[in-house]
């Protein structure tokens, strides 16, 4: 079978988390790389989780590295309350994953995904799950990249629907606005899975009772994690599909109603952080970046269903 080459980009909290094992499990993919970011958790508490699920997974092969540690329009990163009440202090829902042996690589993700890019100009696929400040750095360091001919899928923004940090934003656009638009903007071919498809995929209770019955140590850790994520978001014994919907877009995009558009950020004002077509570029032909705005749930829920 084609295996995809991909390589995610995370804030690894719980559906990072998710969305890791179930790329670094499928058969379909072929995993080159885990880049570090910030968000649900700080940089280096994500690319900690990163290397933990990947050992779970028995995964150790794949690297880790770690990206930015805090939006462009800032010098600190500071943790949202929110952040913590959704995903535990750790970031993984308080579970105890095993600590890998593993540490992060000491070339930075930014050099790597410069590296990456180069090598494979058409035949890579960068997921990301969290802000875009790394993807946005590597532009602003290598501009020539800008011709790059691979594909980007990203979970973030909302189009037809509300923010679920502001009224009009996103939580991995709010983190870093100036980095969404850049790479928005930027030519590269953008495939958006915002919050008009995750919310209508939904995992529930009985997915992590499945998990945990499966007998292995990664579903009961998996369950666990579930079960924390589903309490502190949706409650109600399910919750929403975000980050792992991004691995089956990439996968799957048959699975989707994908529109082109040309997207860009609002940086300014109330609606700071919100994903809107550019008004400036309606008339114009060819838009590299293209936006999710359906999908069949059921076919997500069903590759989610069976990980472990
Ligand atoms: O809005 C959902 C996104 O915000 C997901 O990527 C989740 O992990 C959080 O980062
Ligand atoms: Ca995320």
């Amino acid at each position: 079978m084609h295996r995809k080459k991909i390589i995610l980009d995370l804030d690894t909290g719980i559906d990072d988390s998710i969305a890791l094992a179930f790329a670094a499990l499928s058969s379909e993919v072929e995993l080159l790389g885990v880049t570090g970011t910030f968000g649900n958790v700080d940089t280096m508490t994500g690319v900690r989780n990163a290397l933990d699920v990947l050992a779970l997974v028995g995964r150790t092969d794949v690297p880790v590295l770690a990206g930015k540690t805090c939006s462009l329009a800032q010098e600190q990163f500071c943790r949202h309350a929110e952040s913590a009440r959704i995903h535990g202090e750790n970031g993984v829902g308080q579970a105890n994953l095993p600590r890998s042996p593993r540490v992060v690589e000491k070339e930075p993700a930014v050099d790597f995904l410069i590296r990456m890019m180069n090598e494979y100009r058409d035949g890579l696929t960068i997921v990301t799950t969290g802000p875009l400040t790394n993807l946005a750095t590597v532009l602003l360091r290598d501009p020539l990249l800008h011709t790059w001919r691979g594909q980007v899928v990203m979970m973030g923004g909302a189009l037809t629907v509300r923010g679920n940090v502001t009224h009009f934003a996103e939580a991995n656009i709010a983190q870093d606005p100036e980095a969404a638009k850049i790479v928005m903007e930027s030519g590269l071919s953008v495939t958006m899975v915002p919050l008009d498809v995750t919310m209508r995929s939904r995992l529930r209770s009985s997915d992590a009772e499945r998990w945990r019955s499966s007998g292995s140590d990664v579903g009961r850790l998996f369950g666990c994690m579930l079960d924390y994520y589903i309490a502190n978001t949706l409650g109600a014994d399910e919750t929403y599909i975000h980050d792992p919907s991004a691995i089956v877009c990439a996968l799957h995009p048959e699975y989707f109603t994908i529109l082109p558009f040309h997207m860009t950020v609002e940086t300014e004002g109330v609606d700071r952080g919100r994903t809107v077509v550019d008004h400036r570029r309606l008339r114009d032909r060819n838009p590299a970046t293209k936006v999710c705005l359906d999908v069949d749930a059921g076919q997500v829920e069903r590759n989610l269903a069976n990980i472990w």
